[in-house]
Protein backbone atom coordinates (compact mmCIF):
# COMPACT_ATOMS: atom_id res chain seq x y z
CA UNK A 1 0.00 0.00 0.00
CA UNK A 2 0.82 3.65 -0.26
CA UNK A 3 1.93 5.46 2.65
CA UNK A 4 2.62 9.17 3.29
CA UNK A 5 5.79 9.37 5.66
CA UNK A 6 6.68 12.94 5.57
CA UNK A 7 5.24 16.52 4.58
CA UNK A 8 7.18 19.73 4.13
CA UNK A 9 5.53 23.46 4.39
CA UNK A 10 7.52 26.24 2.83
CA UNK A 11 6.62 29.37 1.40
CA UNK A 12 6.38 30.62 -2.34
CA UNK A 13 7.73 34.28 -3.00
CA UNK A 14 7.44 34.47 -6.93
CA UNK A 15 11.08 36.78 -6.71
CA UNK A 16 12.99 33.87 -5.07
CA UNK A 17 11.89 31.68 -8.84
CA UNK A 18 13.58 35.45 -9.57
CA UNK A 19 16.45 35.10 -7.83
CA UNK A 20 17.42 31.57 -8.72
CA UNK A 21 16.63 31.74 -12.64
CA UNK A 22 18.91 34.79 -12.82
CA UNK A 23 21.74 33.67 -11.09
CA UNK A 24 21.42 35.98 -8.07
CA UNK A 25 20.93 33.33 -5.05
CA UNK A 26 24.10 34.46 -3.56
CA UNK A 27 23.56 38.10 -3.13
CA UNK A 28 23.38 38.94 0.56
CA UNK A 29 19.59 39.67 0.31
CA UNK A 30 19.01 36.10 -0.83
CA UNK A 31 21.56 34.31 0.38
CA UNK A 32 20.48 33.89 4.25
CA UNK A 33 16.85 32.67 2.65
CA UNK A 34 18.52 29.46 0.40
CA UNK A 35 20.86 29.03 3.16
CA UNK A 36 18.01 27.73 4.96
CA UNK A 37 17.05 25.13 2.39
CA UNK A 38 20.88 23.66 2.30
CA UNK A 39 19.38 21.07 4.85
CA UNK A 40 16.49 20.65 2.84
CA UNK A 41 17.43 19.71 -0.70
CA UNK A 42 20.14 17.14 1.14
CA UNK A 43 17.11 15.74 2.78
CA UNK A 44 15.04 14.90 -0.83
CA UNK A 45 18.39 13.34 -1.91
CA UNK A 46 18.66 11.24 1.43
CA UNK A 47 14.59 10.81 1.89
CA UNK A 48 13.27 10.20 -2.26
CA UNK A 49 9.82 10.35 -2.46
CA UNK A 50 8.35 8.38 -5.52
CA UNK A 51 5.57 11.30 -6.01
CA UNK A 52 4.90 14.34 -4.10
CA UNK A 53 1.51 15.92 -3.45
CA UNK A 54 1.79 19.49 -3.64
CA UNK A 55 -0.90 21.26 -2.00
CA UNK A 56 -0.43 25.20 -3.80
CA UNK A 57 -2.60 28.07 -4.38
CA UNK A 58 -2.91 29.40 -8.27
CA UNK A 59 -2.59 33.09 -8.63
CA UNK A 60 -5.14 33.85 -11.07
CA UNK A 61 -3.02 31.95 -13.33
CA UNK A 62 -4.50 28.79 -14.60
CA UNK A 63 -7.84 29.56 -12.71
CA UNK A 64 -9.64 33.32 -12.98
CA UNK A 65 -13.16 34.81 -11.81
CA UNK A 66 -14.63 32.67 -14.83
CA UNK A 67 -13.94 29.68 -12.58
CA UNK A 68 -13.13 29.23 -8.85
CA UNK A 69 -12.41 26.05 -8.26
CA UNK A 70 -12.37 25.73 -4.06
CA UNK A 71 -10.43 22.06 -4.38
CA UNK A 72 -8.62 21.09 -7.32
CA UNK A 73 -6.42 17.76 -8.27
CA UNK A 74 -4.20 17.52 -11.28
CA UNK A 75 -4.93 14.75 -12.39
CA UNK A 76 -3.08 15.01 -15.92
CA UNK A 77 0.52 13.34 -16.91
CA UNK A 78 2.45 16.68 -17.47
CA UNK A 79 1.69 20.30 -16.48
CA UNK A 80 4.20 22.87 -18.12
CA UNK A 81 5.35 25.95 -16.47
CA UNK A 82 3.15 28.88 -16.09
CA UNK A 83 3.63 32.62 -18.17
CA UNK A 84 3.04 34.78 -15.19
CA UNK A 85 3.83 37.72 -17.86
CA UNK A 86 7.56 37.45 -17.95
CA UNK A 87 7.77 34.24 -19.86
CA UNK A 88 7.48 31.22 -18.20
CA UNK A 89 10.14 30.35 -15.57
CA UNK A 90 13.00 28.37 -17.01
CA UNK A 91 12.07 25.15 -15.39
CA UNK A 92 11.64 21.57 -15.86
CA UNK A 93 7.82 20.15 -16.70
CA UNK A 94 6.16 18.62 -14.14
CA UNK A 95 5.33 15.01 -14.31
CA UNK A 96 1.98 14.38 -13.14
CA UNK A 97 0.76 11.02 -11.73
CA UNK A 98 -2.57 10.25 -13.26
CA UNK A 99 -3.15 7.14 -11.49
CA UNK A 100 -2.40 8.02 -7.92
CA UNK A 101 -4.36 11.88 -8.44
CA UNK A 102 -7.32 9.31 -10.14
CA UNK A 103 -7.53 6.86 -7.23
CA UNK A 104 -7.04 9.91 -4.47
CA UNK A 105 -9.68 11.68 -6.44
CA UNK A 106 -12.09 9.00 -6.16
CA UNK A 107 -11.29 8.13 -2.75
CA UNK A 108 -12.20 12.08 -1.30
CA UNK A 109 -14.89 12.58 -3.20
CA UNK A 110 -16.51 9.59 -1.84
CA UNK A 111 -15.71 10.96 1.53
CA UNK A 112 -18.00 13.73 0.56
CA UNK A 113 -15.36 16.55 -0.37
CA UNK A 114 -16.17 18.16 -3.64
CA UNK A 115 -12.89 18.07 -5.82
CA UNK A 116 -12.55 19.81 -9.13
CA UNK A 117 -10.56 17.58 -11.28
CA UNK A 118 -8.10 19.47 -13.90
CA UNK A 119 -6.94 17.27 -16.95
CA UNK A 120 -5.06 20.74 -18.22
CA UNK A 121 -3.16 23.39 -16.08
CA UNK A 122 -0.30 25.42 -16.41
CA UNK A 123 1.26 25.81 -13.04
CA UNK A 124 2.78 29.19 -11.58
CA UNK A 125 5.09 29.97 -9.15
CA UNK A 126 3.23 28.58 -6.11
CA UNK A 127 4.01 25.43 -7.41
CA UNK A 128 7.53 25.87 -9.55
CA UNK A 129 9.14 27.92 -6.53
CA UNK A 130 8.69 25.41 -4.02
CA UNK A 131 10.01 22.86 -6.03
CA UNK A 132 12.94 25.03 -6.75
CA UNK A 133 13.55 25.56 -2.99
CA UNK A 134 13.45 21.74 -2.31
CA UNK A 135 15.08 20.30 -5.63
CA UNK A 136 17.31 23.06 -6.76
CA UNK A 137 17.88 23.26 -10.48
CA UNK A 138 17.89 19.49 -11.79
CA UNK A 139 17.10 18.84 -15.11
CA UNK A 140 13.76 17.27 -14.40
CA UNK A 141 11.98 16.94 -11.34
CA UNK A 142 13.18 14.31 -8.86
CA UNK A 143 9.51 12.63 -9.21
CA UNK A 144 6.33 12.84 -10.31
CA UNK A 145 4.01 15.11 -8.47
CA UNK A 146 0.15 15.76 -8.14
CA UNK A 147 -0.27 19.35 -8.11
CA UNK A 148 -3.22 20.18 -5.97
CA UNK A 149 -4.94 23.63 -6.26
CA UNK A 150 -6.86 25.75 -3.04
CA UNK A 151 -8.64 28.76 -3.92
CA UNK A 152 -7.21 31.34 -1.06
CA UNK A 153 -7.22 34.19 -3.93
CA UNK A 154 -10.85 34.76 -4.46
CA UNK A 155 -13.53 35.21 -1.11
CA UNK A 156 -14.83 32.83 0.11
CA UNK A 157 -12.26 31.04 1.21
CA UNK A 158 -11.88 26.99 2.89
CA UNK A 159 -11.76 27.00 6.25
CA UNK A 160 -8.73 25.88 8.09
CA UNK A 161 -10.98 23.09 9.84
CA UNK A 162 -12.05 22.30 6.22
CA UNK A 163 -8.56 21.71 4.80
CA UNK A 164 -7.58 19.82 7.75
CA UNK A 165 -10.06 17.08 8.02
CA UNK A 166 -9.42 17.02 3.76
CA UNK A 167 -6.18 16.27 4.89
CA UNK A 168 -7.04 13.06 6.81
CA UNK A 169 -9.28 12.39 3.74
CA UNK A 170 -6.41 12.23 1.41
CA UNK A 171 -4.61 10.38 4.18
CA UNK A 172 -6.85 7.87 3.69
CA UNK A 173 -7.19 8.16 0.52
CA UNK A 174 -3.09 7.52 -0.40
CA UNK A 175 -3.40 4.21 2.54
CA UNK A 176 -5.77 2.44 0.38
CA UNK A 177 -3.87 2.74 -3.10
CA UNK A 178 -2.32 -0.21 -3.87
CA UNK A 179 1.21 0.13 -5.01
CA UNK A 180 3.87 0.36 -1.95
CA UNK A 181 4.82 3.95 -3.24
CA UNK A 182 6.70 6.64 -0.49
CA UNK A 183 4.55 9.71 -0.45
CA UNK A 184 5.38 13.05 0.99
CA UNK A 185 2.70 15.77 1.02
CA UNK A 186 3.56 19.72 1.13
CA UNK A 187 1.65 22.45 2.10
CA UNK A 188 3.36 25.58 0.35
CA UNK A 189 2.65 29.50 0.63
CA UNK A 190 2.57 31.95 3.39
CA UNK A 191 3.75 32.89 5.97
CA UNK A 192 2.36 36.66 6.78
CA UNK A 193 2.27 39.29 4.04
CA UNK A 194 0.14 41.51 2.31
CA UNK A 195 0.59 42.90 -0.71
CA UNK A 196 -2.03 45.45 -1.13
CA UNK A 197 -3.77 48.10 0.97
CA UNK A 198 -2.89 49.97 3.93
CA UNK A 199 -1.49 47.22 5.16
CA UNK A 200 1.20 46.09 2.53
CA UNK A 201 4.33 44.76 3.54
CA UNK A 202 2.67 43.52 7.14
CA UNK A 203 5.05 40.89 8.60
CA UNK A 204 3.68 39.35 11.78
CA UNK A 205 7.09 37.09 13.33
CA UNK A 206 4.90 36.66 17.03
CA UNK A 207 2.09 35.23 14.97
CA UNK A 208 4.06 33.22 12.31
CA UNK A 209 6.16 31.61 14.93
CA UNK A 210 2.99 30.58 17.00
CA UNK A 211 1.53 29.46 13.68
CA UNK A 212 4.53 26.49 13.47
CA UNK A 213 4.10 26.18 17.36
CA UNK A 214 0.85 25.07 17.05
CA UNK A 215 0.77 23.67 13.76
CA UNK A 216 3.76 20.80 15.26
CA UNK A 217 2.51 20.49 17.93
CA UNK A 218 -1.67 20.91 18.04
CA UNK A 219 -3.02 20.94 14.77
CA UNK A 220 -6.25 19.99 15.19
CA UNK A 221 -6.53 23.07 17.75
CA UNK A 222 -4.78 25.34 15.45
CA UNK A 223 -7.45 24.22 12.58
CA UNK A 224 -10.52 25.90 14.56
CA UNK A 225 -8.62 29.22 13.94
CA UNK A 226 -11.37 31.41 11.63
CA UNK A 227 -10.09 32.77 8.36
CA UNK A 228 -10.60 36.32 9.61
CA UNK A 229 -7.54 35.89 12.02
CA UNK A 230 -5.35 34.83 9.62
CA UNK A 231 -6.18 38.07 7.64
CA UNK A 232 -5.55 39.91 10.78
CA UNK A 233 -2.82 38.66 11.88
CA UNK A 234 -1.44 37.51 8.99
CA UNK A 235 -2.38 39.65 6.22
CA UNK A 236 -4.39 39.55 3.25
CA UNK A 237 -2.34 37.01 1.94
CA UNK A 238 -1.32 34.88 5.04
CA UNK A 239 -4.63 33.23 4.64
CA UNK A 240 -2.80 31.30 2.14
CA UNK A 241 -1.34 29.56 5.07
CA UNK A 242 -4.99 27.14 5.79
CA UNK A 243 -2.96 25.07 3.18
CA UNK A 244 -0.52 23.55 5.25
CA UNK A 245 -3.28 22.24 7.27
CA UNK A 246 -4.42 20.11 4.73
CA UNK A 247 -0.63 18.64 4.59
CA UNK A 248 -0.33 18.25 8.66
CA UNK A 249 -4.01 16.74 8.23
CA UNK A 250 -2.83 13.88 6.54
CA UNK A 251 0.18 13.25 8.69
CA UNK A 252 -0.14 10.40 11.30
CA UNK A 253 -2.03 11.38 14.40
CA UNK A 254 1.25 10.14 16.78
CA UNK A 255 3.20 13.45 17.09
CA UNK A 256 5.85 13.90 13.91
CA UNK A 257 9.56 14.26 14.11
CA UNK A 258 10.89 17.75 13.11
CA UNK A 259 13.59 17.62 10.96
CA UNK A 260 13.68 21.02 9.79
CA UNK A 261 12.49 24.61 10.95
CA UNK A 262 13.38 27.65 8.97
CA UNK A 263 11.77 31.19 9.17
CA UNK A 264 13.44 34.75 8.09
CA UNK A 265 12.12 37.70 6.93
CA UNK A 266 11.93 39.94 4.40
CA UNK A 267 11.88 37.51 1.02
CA UNK A 268 10.34 40.33 -1.38
CA UNK A 269 7.14 41.13 1.07
CA UNK A 270 7.10 37.54 2.88
CA UNK A 271 8.27 36.08 5.62
CA UNK A 272 9.64 33.00 4.95
CA UNK A 273 9.16 30.04 6.70
CA UNK A 274 9.49 26.18 6.43
CA UNK A 275 8.98 23.04 7.93
CA UNK A 276 10.11 19.41 7.53
CA UNK A 277 7.91 16.97 9.76
CA UNK A 278 8.28 13.20 9.24
CA UNK A 279 5.96 10.32 10.58
CA UNK A 280 7.27 8.85 13.52
CA UNK A 281 6.73 5.16 12.42
C1 LIG B 1 4.71 37.79 -3.04
C2 LIG B 1 4.23 36.76 -2.26
C3 LIG B 1 3.24 35.90 -2.73
O1 LIG B 1 2.68 34.89 -2.01
C4 LIG B 1 2.76 36.05 -4.02
O2 LIG B 1 1.87 35.17 -4.47
C5 LIG B 1 3.24 37.11 -4.82
C6 LIG B 1 4.21 37.96 -4.33
C7 LIG B 1 5.77 38.71 -2.54
O3 LIG B 1 6.20 38.59 -1.38
O4 LIG B 1 6.23 39.57 -3.28
FE1 LIG C 1 1.11 33.79 -3.08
Amino acid sequence: MARITASVYTSHVPAIGAALDLGKSHEPYWQPVFNGYDFSKQWMKDNPPDVVFLVFNDHATAFSLEMIPTFAIGTAARFQPADEGWGPRPVPPVIGHPELAAHIAQSVIQDDFDLTIVNKMDVDHGLTVPLSLMCGQPQAWPCPVIPFAVNVVQYPVPSGRRCFNLGRAIRKAVASYDEPLNVHIWGTGGMSHQLQGPRAGLINKAFDNAFLDRLIADPADLAQMPHIDYVREAGSEGIELVMWLIARGAMDDAPPRVRHRFYHVPASNTAVGHLILENAS
